[in-house]
């Protein structure tokens, strides 16, 4: 995934899109990176189905939108966000626009055993709408989510994951060379509660792509043991990484 590395800083959630439309090309790797992606849990069945963006309820006037769905499990959102989030990253790369849609709703909730997870929005953007610098990000300091951090990059690198309207769930809390990945919940009003506790659990599976790609890039060799997607307590375990050779 260190290849992602560039696009992290240039990427940002694409809501105006250009009246041009996507080579037969360009569609061809959109689709082809599909089959590429990295799970985090492998053995969850996900499945894709690209659509016209003017057949969803999306508002955005993209070509096309992404429609993800996945066998349920423990973490499964989490495992949506983290694959998703390397196709939001390489299709930055091409220069084509991605917002992550939420508000995404759809006719059939269930096909055979997959459940719809949430859908995302591409299509052609001008080239400037890219960031150019990190000063474009509204994120929080790494020392607002990271306690005892042993290697500033890995915190750098990932906080600039993008989230559910900016919420960055996450929490970290290192001891040596050990830490600990949560997901802290926020005090939202009861109606975006529910939905809230839908798109945070893709939102880490955003934070864990973003911080795999730092561990790669900085060199480290690591493990991880993940946690649950439960819903009790103010903060859920995700994830426990261990750093090998640093
Ligand atoms: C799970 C998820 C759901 C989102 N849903 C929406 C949405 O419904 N509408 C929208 O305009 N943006 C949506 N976004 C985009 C976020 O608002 C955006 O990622 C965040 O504000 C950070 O900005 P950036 O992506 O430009 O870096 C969503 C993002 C995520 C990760």
């Amino acid at each position: 995934m260190k290849e992602l590395l560039e696009s992290i800083y240039k990427r940002r959630s694409v809501r105006r899109y250009s009246e041009e439309k996507l080579s037969q090309e360009e569609y061809a790797k959109v689709e082809e990176y599909l089959h590429r992606l990295k799970p985090l849990i492998p053995e969850l069945h996900v499945e894709f189905q690209i659509v016209p963006c003017s057949e969803t309820n999306c508002k955005f006037n993209a070509e096309y939108c992404l429609l993800v769905y996945s066998q349920e499990g423990n973490l499964w959102l989490t495992n949506v966000g983290y694959m998703l989030e390397q196709w939001d990253l390489y299709l930055a790369s091409l220069g084509i626009g991605v917002c992550w849609y939420g508000m995404g709703k759809v006719e059939e909730e269930r096909q055979c055993d997959l459940v719809y997870a949430i859908m995302l929005s591409f299509g052609k953007c001008d080239s400037d709408t890219f960031r150019k610098s990190e000063a474009d990000f509204a994120r929080k300091d790494v020392s607002d989510f990271w306690t005892g951090i042993s290697d500033a990059r890995l915190g750098e690198i990932s906080r600039l994951a993008p989230s559910a309207v900016n919420s960055q769930p996450w929490r970290v809390e290192q001891v040596d060379n050990k830490f600990n990945v949560y997901r802290q919940k926020g005090n939202v009003p009861l109606l975006s509660a529910q939905l809230f506790k839908r798109w945070n659990k893709v939102d880490m599976g955003i934070f864990l792509c973003f911080l795999d790609i730092a561990l790669e890039c900085e060199g480290y060799a690591y493990s991880r043991v993940l946690g649950t997607e439960s819903d009790e307590g103010k903060r859920v375990l995700v994830a426990t990484y261990t750093l090998e050779n640093k």
